[in-house]
């Protein structure tokens, strides 16, 4: 069937195309219907039917004879190591792990922490929470022990398991520290915590501590449990308007029934072909395609712990792909952009083989075009823009590889996939018609694996998502469809800005700049970055009377935010500022100095408050290197 034909299959009747879908997974109780109503505008999808993830990912390819087949590949140019985990092995592993977890009291419902770099080990983590029904939260590497507190307090976990330490190409990052210091500032403490030593930086134990071997000695493997379709196998937390994170939660049932049908229409692997998602498992990327659809398609997913240039070189992800004969390859924009850079003329694409390779999948931020035609060229393959978000879980909008290879058009991810109802509205909620630039929202209800609701936070769910427009889930991104039905994304409508592919809340960096004692009043903004796509940059006003330096507070500001958020936030620009533009009801115009300091034409805020301002924000971002013309 062409694009178009399994579309229309789905607008004719969703309800028989996701319980054709639904056949593909292993059921304790097959579901009796796909879609329950009776609580919309919050939609459930196989509420009925009991299943576990585990098994689905695990135990049935061992039962279905793959057993000897690679599940897993650690490839760590860090480390300089390669190992292979067949899926029996994985077995062995996850149970026994799931078994030491269930023998300290973890169960069904509870919540277990997961603050771990990319390791094997952070999959078998996983993995043996979704095989006892527990739910887990994977907390990103690169976040402070603030941002790991936030998470335990809304988590609430009955354990937390982690890594001594994590690689960076330039430091070894000790986690351990960051536990402790999170576990400190937490209100809510976990029964224990169990420690995967690493070599590198062997974490000192406490009483709360177990090894991650030793606690797994004599204990009795864990069986599957099954589970309700609407149970959560996991929350993610990701970024918001403000500080708070939003905690996304992922039901268990429609997450298997709709992972396992991208692998073969989008991303065009079939069982036992090899599938490389270059990202981290701290991403809902790593959740849905490092760890969870590839094995329960039966494919082979790589773990790598590297990052595209510097480990060694800008060939890493070529070397990659060749020695281990990957079929479908999946990275972010700014990925290749700094592989770009290094290597415009595709130097170290040409020492390696990539004849395996059918296609390359990029998401996570705008691709922009000049990005998909170096690899067009470089790699002479299709190169696939796809859009997605964490609280969706799997792409929205894609060019569908596996149904049909449509005509590239850059800059757009092209069309919406079946489940996705995708229009524009205007800010009163009318549809716009093909060309014009409105609010980018999905019909009601938003398909099987995607999100009913944010983990103790179900009001801000309606409110951040639904109440906007009512019969919509507003994704928070602007943007249009053309006459050809291809959807073009081209900015945010909320605070929320993209870093290397990593979303991330300037509101939350606010908070944190607000609580210096010299600031008297902040704005963050995200700036054009050619290689990171977006940057975070601080202006800030000073109290009357704060003595300290200007270049001290920008020094200050720039740890606050490293130690408080992490280094991920990559903040790092800053400046001291008299006042802030605002209109004359006091909202900082911040889109406003957006355009000035990426020197693109503004028209003037009719509402601004004193236009003399804007002036002085331009001479502060010219020594940021920003604001040139
Ligand atoms: N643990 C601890 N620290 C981490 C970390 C982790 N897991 N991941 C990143 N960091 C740190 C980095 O070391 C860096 O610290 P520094 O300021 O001391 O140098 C900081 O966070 C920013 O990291 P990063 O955004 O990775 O920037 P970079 O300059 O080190 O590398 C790229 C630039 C483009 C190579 C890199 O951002 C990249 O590979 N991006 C792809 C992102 C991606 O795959 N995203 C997933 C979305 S699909
Ligand atoms: P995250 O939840 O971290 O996946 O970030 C989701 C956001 O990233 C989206 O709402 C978009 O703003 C942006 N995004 C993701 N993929 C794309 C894409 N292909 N093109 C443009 N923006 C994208």
């Amino acid at each position: 069937m062409a694009y178009r034909d399994v579309y229309k299959s789905w607008q004719d009747d969703p309800e028989a195309f996701w319980m054709k879908a639904a056949e593909a997974i292993d059921w304790d109780t097959p579901p009796s219907k796909a879609l329950f109503d009776d609580n919309a505008p919050i939609y459930e999808w196989f509420r009925d039917a009991r299943v576990n993830t585990c098994y689905n990912a695990v135990d049935r390819h061992v039962e279905a004879g793959r057993g000897d087949q690679v599940a897993i590949i650690h490839d760590s140019p860090i480390t300089n190591t390669i190992s292979k985990i067949t899926y029996r092995e994985l077995q062995t592993r996850v149970a026994s792990l799931a078994g030491a977890l269930q023998a300290k009291g973890v169960g069904k419902g509870d919540r277990v922490i997961i603050y771990m770099p990319m390791v094997a080990e952070a999959l078998d983590a996983m993995l043996a929470c979704s095989r006892i029904g527990a739910i887990h939260s994977v907390v990103f590497g690169g976040f402070a022990a603030n941002e790991l507190a936030v998470r335990i307090d809304d988590a609430t976990p009955k354990a937390i398991i982690a890594a001594s330490c994590g690689l960076e190409p330039n430091r070894v990052v000790s986690y351990k520290p960051l536990l402790d210091g999170a576990i400190e500032l937490a209100t809510h403490k976990p029964d224990f915590t169990v420690i995967l030593q690493r070599d590198q930086d062997r974490a000192t134990m406490t009483d709360r501590d177990v090894d991650w071997y030793e606690f797994q000695q004599g204990v009795a493997p864990a069986d599957c449990v099954p589970v309700e379709g609407t149970h959560p196998v996991y929350i993610l937390y990701t970024s918001g308007t403000t500080g708070a994170p939003k905690g996304v939660v992922r039901p268990t049932a429609g997450h298997l029934v709709a992972l396992n049908w991208t692998m073969k229409n989008i991303y065009n692997v079939d069982p036992g072909d090899v599938w490389w998602a270059a990202s981290d498992v701290g991403w809902v990327v790593g959740h849905s395609y490092i760890c969870y659809g590839p094995l329960i398609h039966g494919n082979t997913t790589i773990v790598f712990e590297g990052k595209p240039i510097g480990t060694p070189d800008a060939g890493t992800f070529w070397r990659v792909i060749q020695d281990h004969n990957v079929k479908s390859f999946f990275t972010a924009p700014t990925a290749f952009r700094a592989v770009k850079r290094e290597d415009p003329t595709g130097e170290f694409v040409k020492k390696y083989d990539l004849s395996c390779l059918d296609q390359v999948f990029l998401a996570g931020e705008r691709a922009d075009p000049d990005t998909i035609i170096w690899a067009q060229d470089q790699l002479q393959k299709p190169v696939i823009d796809h859009w997605w978000q964490t609280e969706l879980g799997y792409p929205g909008v894609c060019n569908p590889v596996g149904i049909e290879l449509l005509d590239v058009k850059l800059g757009s991810p092209s069309v919406p996939l079946p489940g996705f109802g995708m229009k524009i509205l205007d800010d009163d909620g009318n549809e716009l018609p093909s060309g014009e630039l409105g609010a980018i929202v999905i019909k009601l209800p938003l398909p099987p694996g995607t999100f009913p609701t944010l983990w103790n936070a179900p009001e801000r769910f309606l409110s951040s998502y639904l109440n906007t427009f009512p019969g919509y889930y507003e994704t928070g991104d602007a943007g249009m469809i053309d006459e050809d039905g291809y959807l073009y994304i081209m900015a945010r409508t909320d605070d929320v800005i993209n870093v290397a592919g990593h979303r991330l809340s300037t509101g939350g960096m606010e908070e944190v700049l607000a609580a210096h004692p010299d600031v008297a009043e902040c704005a963050v903004i995200g700036v054009t970055d050619a290689l990171k796509g977006q940057l975070p940059m601080g202006f800030v006003c000073l109290n009357k009377g704060a003595t300290t330096t200007h270049e001290d507070i920008v020094k200050d500001c720039i740890k606050l935010v490293r130690d408080k958020i992490g280094p991920v936030a990559a903040f790092k620009l800053c400046a001291v500022v008299d006042r802030l533009p605002k209109t004359r009801s006091g909202k900082i115009l911040r889109a406003t100095m957006v355009k000035i300091a990426d020197s693109a034409e503004f028209k003037m805020p009719a509402t601004i408050d004193d236009p003399a301002i804007l002036d002085e924000i331009r001479e502060a971002l010219k020594p940021l290197g920003y604001a040139k013309s």
